[in-house]
């Protein structure tokens, strides 16, 4: 072994600054052949393709290489002056070429050489023969310098960058390709690095003789003396191009991912831009008849859906689907990272201090009001870690095919979708029953994106199953989690494939190519989307082929609804379409991807089985419904609602601008009589409101039959109502979905029978399915006939509207004030704008995380307005100037003048003037 004592004191002639890390370069500057300093590109890259000792082409390419590499070697922001006047070798130390640890660590950061790690190098190769002097010594081939590089990483962990194993292909190969001894046979190098090599030239500076004679041998030659120059200069600045490419995908993936064609590959590889979440100076949570405990279990109670298509524990697991050059990317769990989709930040629990509470907007609720809880009774929701509002874990999975227990899966529980933030100022305001401002699209592409980057971008696989397994988990159970990870993003891919090829062969009901709709911030196809998961998707994952057929463009999105006050409606749904609860939820939840067996592999018995936890679904249902109205209700304020109520215009927190004028809602309420009462009925709050009409009787209660106008008559955009009657879907024969039962279990007035076995329309084929569902699992459970008769409450039916056709349901606009942008297609930004005549609209306006407007009430749009980064843009017209389907902003107009006759769309006369709109919109904020 070496013996320091023996090594005579170097006293190097030329010094090399210790901000030179690379021993290469540090043996080019001690032996003199380059300067220290700066040193154009065209010596260094001539000088370094001498020493390698190439000739021909691969000269050429190993200057090109070394142009490359140098261009960026000083950091990025040095780039143009590398160019120009050459890379600085005494500034190296900390650019992108320095390791920072995770190299071979031989060369100290003070330039001092660690004869340690010189030892470890030689423990990685083994003894050659010197072709040359037939002498034996120590030394390391290409599999055994791999080897080392490997172990170098190993050893850095998670202070290594996914990019480090490109740069060091350039470095100990380099070295060994240049400095390497043994035989060339033929065209087969078997060649190694002598450690003695090695040493002398990270201690002294100094290559071999023979290097040293090949760079001499070799006259520079002058620029004008190369013939190449110019292929050199441009293939070099073609790798810069690349690796700066590189830089720019790692660090600013919005702004290339907008440069780059949209619908091409590589946009699709790198993340959806999303928008930039402010801090919040403040957040408040409005009162609304729950308890803290009852929204906290609301938010994280699992509905029995795995949404996303990784097990829980993987999900904590994954990175943020980011390229990150000088950090490590957070986890997709991240709160932070995720309110960036819209979503809204959730303590782990609540029994936790008041500074949490208020941190999380609860505490000032809760100082001055307490309310009864419900949840007490239920299975308790945990949120162990701290993911937002609406993300459940689903514990105690059974696979309903297999019977075999399954890990614990994540999914979305009502609260995603349904619970409402505004901001103002920076301050958030959150209501439940609200609609959510998300963008479920984006988050489904960052996690299909975020599990591809787990497989393909080096270290992120270890990382993850070092969180999944265990830091010393063994090759096989790493292989074994690898398969099943890849397993599933082949899946994901292929059936996003077989999505884009069944679309494209389909039209749309007015002829036209069916196509996606962006659904963008705030808005969902919900229909068009359980469709596909029912009837397409959950057959396929049942291992049934060929339902790709029932596919159907998602291109009829809905802004959230709010879901306060609708258990009372007779017909849910913007259509009216769906009248027994328990089935719109149900269906709700296989939507949002309940596991579901419609398998003919297994016994019979076990078809219609689901993860669905239909009790939960009782549960929630109760809460947002609250106590009969109707029975004993206070004699002096007549009924009112229970259960989860609208929220309050919060004028007492957000100041000045959001007071009320009284004097002015006054006015607006005889407007409101006069335009509005009609169709959307008295106040909540009035007793006109309760002795109305349109209560029917159901049960040993009565539900609100509200008004509905015929799709014709309103003519706002017709996509919603028309997905569940005009979409066909083909159902396996095994499955026997026969429709016609949905009349015999609940004695509809409206004939349900189907013409074929198999085919039918889509809304008597999810009604019936999702009836069949609910039912297996009350005949699993053996609920009593009392049990079965609670849980599908009020006796209400599960039956088609007998108000055929297409048409929109007009709601209570109890709340309203809180659900922009408005009607079922969130086309329009703000009620000022709702009360404008149609053509004068805007049609195209951002959505993301805007700040309310208190005046306009919604989103205060401009002309023309240009969206910020990673908001989505709601558009009328595509890019081809023709309409987008589902993108109508037209309808429910008031603008006809003295005399006009009524016409399709129109509902109401012109408003006199801004004065008269802005009175009607301040009484619609007291709603
Ligand atoms: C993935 C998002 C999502 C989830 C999760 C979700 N919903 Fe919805 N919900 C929607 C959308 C979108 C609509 C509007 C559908 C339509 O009318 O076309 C809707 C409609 C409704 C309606 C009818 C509203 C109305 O105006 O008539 C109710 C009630 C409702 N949801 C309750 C629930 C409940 C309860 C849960 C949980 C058990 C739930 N939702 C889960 C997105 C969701
Ligand atoms: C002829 C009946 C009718 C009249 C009169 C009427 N509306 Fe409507 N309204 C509807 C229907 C139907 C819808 C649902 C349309 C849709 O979503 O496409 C609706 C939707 C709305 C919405 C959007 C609700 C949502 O889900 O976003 C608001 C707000 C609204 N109306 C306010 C008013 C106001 C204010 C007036 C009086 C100036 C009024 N409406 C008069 C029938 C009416």
């Amino acid at each position: 072994m070496h013996d320091p004592a023996s090594k005579p004191p170097f006293d190097p002639s030329i010094p090399v600054s210790p901000d030179n890390p690379c021993p290469f370069l540090r043996g080019l500057v001690g032996e003199g052949f380059v300067d220290g300093g700066t040193v154009p590109l065209n010596t260094l890259s001539q000088t370094i393709a001498n020493a390698s000792g190439e000739t021909g082409l691969k000269k050429i390419w190993a200057r090109i290489q070394v142009r490359g590499v140098a261009t960026i070697a000083n950091g990025f922001s040095h780039i143009l002056k590398s160019i120009w006047s050459g890379p600085q070798l005494d500034a190296l130390r900390g650019g992108p070429l320095d390791k920072l640890g995770a190299g071979s660590r031989i060369l100290g950061v003070d330039g001092k050489v660690n004869e340690d790690e010189i030892a470890r190098l030689q423990s990685f190769g083994r003894t050659y023969t010197d072709p040359n002097t037939g002498v034996s010594e120590p030394g390391l081939n290409a599999a055994e310098i791999k080897t080392f590089m490997h172990d170098n990483l190993k050893r850095a962990g998670s202070a290594a960058r996914w990019y480090y194993p490109v740069l060091m292909q350039f470095e100990w190969p380099v070295l060994l390709k240049i400095m390497g001894k043994g035989k060339v046979d033929g065209k087969k190098a078997e060649l190694y690095l002598s450690v003695a090599d090695v040493r002398t030239l990270f201690n002294e500076r100094k290559f071999p003789g023979r290097i040293t004679q090949r760079i001499v041998s070799q006259p520079l030659l002058s620029s004008c003396a190369l013939r190449f120059r110019w292929a050199l200069g441009i293939a070099g600045l073609f790798l810069a191009g690349a690796l700066l490419a590189l830089v720019a995908v790692a660090e600013f993936p919005n702004q290339v991912r907008a440069m780059l064609p949209q619908k091409g590959i590589l946009a699709q590889l790198l993340p959806p831009p999303l928008p930039a979440v402010p801090d919040t100076k403040a957040a408040f949570w409005l009162e609304q008849n729950w308890s803290l405990k009852d929204r906290h279990w609301f938010h994280h109670a699992s509905q029995g859906t795995a949404t996303f298509p990784v097990p829980y524990e993987w999900f904590v697991a994954l990175e943020q689907p980011r390229l990150r050059l000088f950090s490590k990317p957070g986890m997709m769990k991240d709160s932070a990272y995720l309110e960036s989709f819209g979503f809204i930040p959730s303590p782990q629990s609540v029994q936790t201090d008041e500074t949490t509470l208020r941190r999380f907007g609860y505490a000032n609720v809760y100082d001055t009001k307490q309310v009864p809880g419900w949840s007490t009774r239920w299975t308790p929701a945990e949120n162990v870690d701290g993911l937002p509002v609406g993300f459940a874990r689903m514990t105690g999975v059974v696979d309903p095919a297999s019977g075999r227990r399954e890990e614990d899966k994540i999914g979305l529980t009502c609260a995603a979708c349904h619970t409402g933030q505004i901001h103002y100022q920076g301050i958030d305001v959150r209501f439940d029953g609200g609609p959510a401002m998300t963008d479920l699209k984006k988050l489904e592409l960052a996690t299909g994106l975020s599990i591809a980057y787990t497989l393909y971008v080096p270290f992120r696989f270890d990382r993850f199953a070092d969180r999944v397994l265990g830091a010393d988990a063994g090759k096989t159970d790493r292989d074994a989690l690898k398969q099943k990870l890849s397993a599933i993003g082949k899946f994901l891919i292929g059936w996003q494939e077989k999505y884009n090829e069944t679309i494209e062969g389909k039209k749309t009901w007015d002829g036209r190519q069916q196509k996606d709709t962006e659904e963008g911030f705030g808005r969902l196809d919900a229909l068009n989307r359980i469709g596909n998961q029912v009837f397409s998707q959950d057959l396929a994952l049942s291992g049934i082929k060929g339902f790709e057929k029932n596919l159907h463009a998602q291109d009829a999105p809905v802004s959230y609804p709010p879901i306060w006050t609708v258990p009372w409606f007779k017909f849910a749904q913007y259509d009216a379409s769906i009248e027994q609860p328990l089935i719109r939820n149900a269906g709700e939840a296989l939507g949002v991807t309940a596991l579901l067996n419609l398998s003919d592999a297994y016994p019979g018995d076990r078809i219609w089985r689901s993860s669905v936890h239909v009790n939960t679904l009782g549960w929630i249902e109760d809460m947002l419904r609250g106590p009969d109205p109707f029975k004993s209700p206070d004699p002096a304020t007549g009924p009112k609602f229970g259960g989860l109520l609208s929220p309050k215009w919060p004028s007492q927190i957000l100041g000045d601008a959001w007071r009320i004028d009284r004097d002015k809602a006054e006015k607006g309420r005889k407007i409101y009589a006069e335009m509005c009462s009609g169709c959307h009925l008295p106040a909540v709050d009035t007793p006109a409101f309760w002795s109305s009409g349109r209560w029917e009787p159901s049960g040993d209660s009565k539900v609100l039959n509200a008004v509905t106008i015929p799709l014709k008559e309103i003519n706002t955009d017709p996509e919603q109502t028309l997905v569940l009657s005009n979409r066909i879907i083909d159902v396996p024969g095994f499955l026997k979905v026969n429709t016609a039962d949905l009349q015999t279990w609940w004695q509809c007035d409206v004939p349900t029978a189907s013409a074929s076995p198999n085919e039918m329309v889509y809304a008597l084929g999810l009604m019936t399915v999702v009836d069949l569902v609910a039912r297996k699992w009350m005949d699993d459970e053996k609920l009593s006939d009392a049990e079965r008769a609670k849980l599908w409450n009020l006796a209400r039916k599960n039956c088609l509207n007998p108000v055929g056709g297409a048409r929109y349901r007009a709601r209570p606009l109890n709340g309203i004030w809180a659900t922009a942008p408005y009607l079922h297609n969130g086309s329009v930004p703000s009620l000022y704008w709702l009360l404008k005549p149609q053509n004068e609209r805007p049609t195209k306006f951002c959505m993301g995380r805007r700040d309310y407007d208190p005046v306009t009430v919604g989103f205060a749009v401009t002309a023309d307005e240009r969206c910020k980064t990673g908001e989505t843009q709601f558009s009328m017209t595509g890019s081809d100037g023709k309409p987008v389907q589902g993108n109508s902003v037209r309808g429910h107009s008031f603008e006809l003048k003295d005399g006009e006759p009524r016409r399709d769309g129109v509902i109401g006369r012109m408003f006199k003037d801004d004065d008269e709109r802005y009175e009607l919109i301040e009484y619609l904020k007291t709603l």
